[in-house]
């Protein structure tokens, strides 16, 4: 895990050198190159792996997607949305830069990712074309975008389960299932093996998202770099405003035991997996 982190870190940094007009790449290495827990490119490159595929051919994808999950961090933070002040242990990116800028930073790393998918990747058109449709559908108004503008719509609104899956399944799980997704098809995994990926991370993105909702509750900010306790106020659609704190923590461990049955089920064994696995575990059961 450490390698790996190691790995994209250094190849963050070297993607994107400052140059003119100076503030939008200052402001998107500032964000990006912020210290994240590196999830979801490390299980693009692990997911490339655990199907004999090179991981060297993954790290730019890997990057594309970190890009993205960065842009959807600045753009949850901004006072028209989330209204934060902290991200990774720092101020936010409009804090520290402008509103405008933090709105062209989130964009420019979107379409840098493409751009890095398509220019940097070694790999046959038809693999470069497949990867791409992951990253834009992710991105876009069937994946983060429609959790996130729904997420918005229900706050101070009644609660429903069937909506707080659908926000948590879109804003979250989307960009777990399309990385995995991304990871397998680079290493040219079949059919069935890329839509284990997919479900993987339906179940470990959902338990993700409810773990962060627990978090915003139980955590504090050293733990997690960014002001907690405001889903609440927020009147926020979360798993535990919705079911509690002890139902909540019984869903993550549900879920994450369904996703290491999927893992079993295709007979992939992964120190990395099970280690994302028992860190989630960990942090609600504590
Ligand atoms: C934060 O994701 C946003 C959520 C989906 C809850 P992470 O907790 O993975 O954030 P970083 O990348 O480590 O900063
Ligand atoms: C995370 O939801 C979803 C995205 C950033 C797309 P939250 O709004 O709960 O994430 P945090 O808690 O601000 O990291
Ligand atoms: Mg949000
Ligand atoms: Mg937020
Ligand atoms: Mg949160």
């Amino acid at each position: 895990m450490k390698e790996l982190v190691e790995k994209i870190e250094k190849k963050l940094d070297e993607y994107i050198p400052v140059s003119y007009p100076e503030e939008i790449f200052e402001s998107m290495r500032y964000s990006l190159l912020a210290g994240g827990k590196r999830l979801r490119p490390v299980m693009c490159l692990e997911a490339c792996r655990v199907f004999g595929g090179d991981i060297e051919k993954a790290i730019p994808t890997a990057c594309a997607f970190e890009m993205l999950h960065t842009q959807s961090l600045i753009h949850d933070d901004l006072p028209c949305m989330d209204n934060d002040d902290y991200r990774r242990g720092k101020l936010t990116n409009h804090k520290k830069f402008s509103e405008s800028t933090a709105v062209l930073a989130g964009d420019a790393l979107i379409s840098f990712g493409t751009q890095l998918i398509i220019e940097k990747s070694n790999l046959p058109a038809e693999t470069i074309l497949k990867v791409l449709k992951e990253h834009s559908i992710s991105a876009g108004a069937y994946g983060i975008i429609a959790g996130q503008i729904v997420d918005i719509a229900m706050e101070g609104k009644p609660y429903n389960a069937k909506t707080l899956e659908y926000i948590h399944t879109h804003k979250t799980a989307d960009l777990f299932k399309a990385v995995l997704k991304a990871g397998a098809i680079i290493a040219d995994a079949n059919d069935e093996q890329i839509k284990s990926m997919e479900e993987f991370g339906q179940k470990l993105g959902f338990a993700f998202q409810i773990c962060d909702d627990i978090l915003d509750e139980i955590s504090s900010f050293e733990e997690m770099g960014k002001t907690l306790g405001k889903d609440k106020n927020a009147g926020k659609l979360t798993y535990t405003a919705l079911f509690g704190l002890e139902k909540a923590k019984c869903k993550v461990n549900c879920l994450l035991n369904e996703a290491c049955d999927i893992l079993k089920k295709q007979g992939i064994s992964s120190e990395i997996f099970n280690s994302i696995i028992d860190s989630i575990k960990k942090k609600v059961n504590r």
